[in-house]
């Protein structure tokens, strides 16, 4: 199907417009905190499917259900730990999405064959506005082409879906930068972080009443074929500008020496701050602390391409609180290319 893809404004008539064309079981992209996402009706398997087609997004990979208040989370999922009343309370509205046993309600499409549904309180208020004018949930997975870096700006979305979705609502660049943290649940009481994200580990953990924080190994460990993993998403390579990303753990000089070692069209991605040492040299810096890369770093990968590096070098991020998000999408994006330096 071939769209002339409709800008409309996060006012009272663009939300509107967005929920109508919901409403008719078609897809739109709608901005969240953490990134566009491309919502359609999660009860209506016509619709999603549409979602998987417009994406090229492999139909064992299932979707987020958001939804506009808390309560809705009993109406979707069958079973509701303790802990994820707790999580709900201490971090929605907002980037964490829980995964549950399923409500029959929610088709297996939307939750890629699972028996289980993850299900998100999203804080932007223009998506809740759309959630709520269309009074069903919206499935809404990252806004870009299955396998792209997600986006984070309005351009990243016509980039990668002009052409191929009716209308994309347009919020400005996201906040955030990083797609949700995904977390299930062990007996009552634990969490096991399935996709790390803004919501840090040490955040989970400092909430009065939640038992122990596991990172699923999956988070920093490659996925080999054939072996089960609790959360499908992790099995892609993901985030992938065209240029080959490699990741570098090192000192900033070490990295400006690699550089002088290569004959290809490369770029480095380094820190604020490291810029001294490669006058001279290709780069980009793409924030100091891990909320500003988070929020920097997708736009910077999409840059390699634009400006036709083939070959892009990453400085490892630190890898804690929302350091580890942006360590796991960067590992993710380089297909687990590793120098240590
Ligand atoms: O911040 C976000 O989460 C964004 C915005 C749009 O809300 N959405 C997003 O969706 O990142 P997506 O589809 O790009 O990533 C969803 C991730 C995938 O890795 C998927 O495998 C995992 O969540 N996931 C979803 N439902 C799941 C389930 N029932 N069990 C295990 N993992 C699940
Ligand atoms: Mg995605």
């Amino acid at each position: 199907m071939e769209y002339n893809t409709k800008i409309l404004f996060p006012n009272e008539e663009g939300i509107r417009a967005a929920a109508e064309l919901l409403k008719k079981g078609e897809v739109a992209a709608i901005p969240t905190e953490t990134v566009y996402g491309l919502a359609a009706n999660a009860l209506d398997r016509e619709a999603v499917k549409k979602i998987f087609e417009a994406k090229g997004r492999p139909g064992d990979n299932p979707l987020i259900v958001h939804i506009s208040g808390k309560p809705d989370i009993y109406k979707y999922a069958r079973e509701v730990p303790r802990a994820a009343q707790i999580l709900a309370e201490a971090f929605w509205p907002g980037p964490v999405t829980m995964v549950m046993k399923k409500a029959d309600i929610i088709p297996l499409e939307t939750s890629g064959g699972l028996d289980t549904v993850g299900i998100r309180l999203p804080a932007h208020r223009a998506a809740r506005a759309i959630i709520e004018a269309c009074s069903f949930p919206l499935a809404a997975p990252s806004a870009n082409l299955s396998g792209s870096p997600s986006p984070t700006k309005l351009s990243h979305v016509m980039t990668d879906m002009n052409g191929r979705i009716p209308a994309a609502v347009d919020g400005g660049d996201c906040a955030v930068g990083v797609e949700s943290t995904v977390v299930c649940f062990e007996g009552d009481n634990d969490v096991r972080i399935l996709r790390p994200g803004f919501i840090s580990k040490e955040d989970i953990e400092a909430v009065q009443g939640i038992g122990d924080v596991i990172c699923d190994r999956g988070v920093t460990e490659r996925i080999n074929e054939g072996e089960q993993v609790m959360s499908p998403g992790m099995k892609y390579r993901h985030y992938s500008p065209k240029a080959a990303v490699t990741l570098v753990e090192g000192e900033a000089k070490e990295l400006a020496e690699l550089l002088d070692s290569e004959d290809t069209s490369v770029c480095a991605m380094i820190f604020d701050g490291d810029e001294g040492v490669f006058r001279g040299k290709n780069y980009i810096t793409y924030g100091y602390t891990p909320e500003e890369q988070a929020r920097q770093l997708f736009d910077c990968l999409r840059r390699m391409d634009e400006e036709g590096y083939e070959k892009v070098y990453v400085r490892a991020p630190k890898r804690d609180g929302v350091g580890l998000a942006v360590y796991n999408r960067l590992l993710r994006a380089a297909g687990f290319e590793v120098i240590r330096l």
